[in-house]
C-alpha cells in the first residue's frame, strides 16, 4: 500500500487536529505501515477506499481509530522510577502533614495513562504509604487517555507477562493474582491488579487538548509522562493548561524525564528534576 504525500500531510494535519499528536508528513514508511494494518482490518485495497470512509458518515469514528493507531502507546510499570521513589520519600509525607488522605482522599491522575501501568505503579506506592500509618490513608486514583482501546484494556486491569516487566516480585507478589479473564484472545497467563487497588480506581477518557468541561478532578499529584513530546509547543501548552486546572494547590505534575518543561509553568515551582509543585496551599 502507498500513500501520495498530499494524502499523508492531510492525514497528519487531521490527526493532530484531533490529538495533538504531530507526525511528520514525510515519514511514509510509518504511516504506510501502520495504515496497512487498518485498511487490512477494513478489507480495503487502496488509500482512496480509506480516504471515502474519512469523510464518509462514519468519518468521526474512523478518525479517532486514526489517531488509535498512529499514537504511541509505549508504557511499563515503574517506568522512570525515581518519580516513584520520589513519591514515596517526599511528596507522599508533604501531602499527608497537610492533610490530603486524612482530610480528604488523596487524588492521584495518570493523565495520559495507556495501559494504566503508571497509575497502578503509584497506586501500590500509595497503598505501601498507607499501610506504614496507623488509621491508614483515604485516596483514588484517575486514570484518563484519549485512546478507548488501551482505556478498555487499562479498565480491564489485566497485563500479560511481559507487560509486568519492571514491576518488582515483592509489588508483583503482594499486588497481582492470576487472571481467569482473556484479552484479545491472548493465551498466556494473564495477571490481575488485585481488588484493594481496584476499588479505588476509575477510568475514563479525556482528550488533553479538548478536555470535556465535565471532567472535574481535584488531583494532588499528576502524572503526565511521555505524551507532551509528541504534541507541537501550542498543543504543549494547551495540555498543561487542562492539568494544571486540575491539580490542588500544594499538589505536584510530573512530567516524562525527556520532556522536562523548558520553562517552570506560572504559579508553580520545579522541586526535583521534572517535578514541579502548585504554589500555594
Ligand atoms: C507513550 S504513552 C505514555 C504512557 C504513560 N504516561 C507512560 O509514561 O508510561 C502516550 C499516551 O498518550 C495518549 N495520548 C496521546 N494524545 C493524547 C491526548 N491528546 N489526550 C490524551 N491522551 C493522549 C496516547 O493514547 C498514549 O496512550
Amino acid at each position: 500500500m502507498q500513500i501520495k504525500s498530499a494524502d499523508a500531510v492531510s492525514l497528519t494535519a487531521l490527526v493532530r487536529r484531533l490529538s495533538g499528536i504531530s507526525i511528520n508528513p514525510d515519514n511514509m514508511g510509518f504511516l504506510e505501515l501502520r495504515l496497512s494494518r487498518r485498511m487490512r482490518e477494513l478489507q480495503i485495497r487502496d488509500f482512496n477506499g480509506y480516504r471515502s470512509i474519512l469523510v464518509g458518515p462514519d468519518g468521526t469514528a474512523e478518525a479517532n481509530h486514526l489517531v488509535e493507531m498512529l499514537a504511541t502507546h509505549t508504557t511499563s510499570f515503574f517506568r522512570e522510577n525515581t518519580h516513584y521513589e520520589w513519591m514515596r520519600a517526599h511528596g507522599l509525607p508533604e501531602l499527608f502533614a497537610a492533610g490530603a488522605g486524612k482530610e480528604y482522599p488523596l487524588s492521584l491522575w495518570s493523565a495520559a495513562c495507556s495501559l494504566g501501568s503508571e497509575l497502578w505503579s503509584a497506586a501500590m506506592i500509595v497503598d505501601q504509604f498507607a499501610q506504614e500509618r496507623r488509621g491508614g490513608v483515604l485516596w483514588k486514583a484517575t486514570g484518563t487517555d484519549i485512546s478507548r482501546r488501551v482505556l478498555r484494556r487499562a479498565a480491564s486491569a489485566t497485563f500479560t507477562e511481559a507487560e509486568l516487566a519492571g514491576l518488582p516480585d515483592d509489588y508483583r507478589r503482594r499486588y497481582m493474582m492470576r487472571s481467569r479473564r482473556s484479552v484479545a484472545n491472548a493465551e498466556q497467563a494473564l495477571f490481575r491488579v488485585v481488588p484493594e487497588l481496584r476499588s479505588q480506581t476509575r477510568f475514563s477518557s479525556l482528550n488533553l487538548i479538548r478536555p470535556s468541561p465535565d471532567f472535574q478532578l481535584n488531583a494532588d499529584i499528576i502524572f503526565l509522562r511521555n505524551v507532551l513530546i509528541y504534541f507541537e509547543p501550542a498543543d504543549q501548552i494547551a495540555a498543561l493548561g487542562t492539568v494544571l486546572r486540575r491539580l490542588r494547590l500544594g499538589g505536584f505534575l510530573m512530567t516524562g524525564h525527556s520532556e522536562a518543561l523548558m520553562e517552570t509553568p506560572k504559579g508553580m515551582t520545579q522541586v526535583a528534576p521534572s517535578i514541579y509543585r502548585k504554589e500555594g496551599g
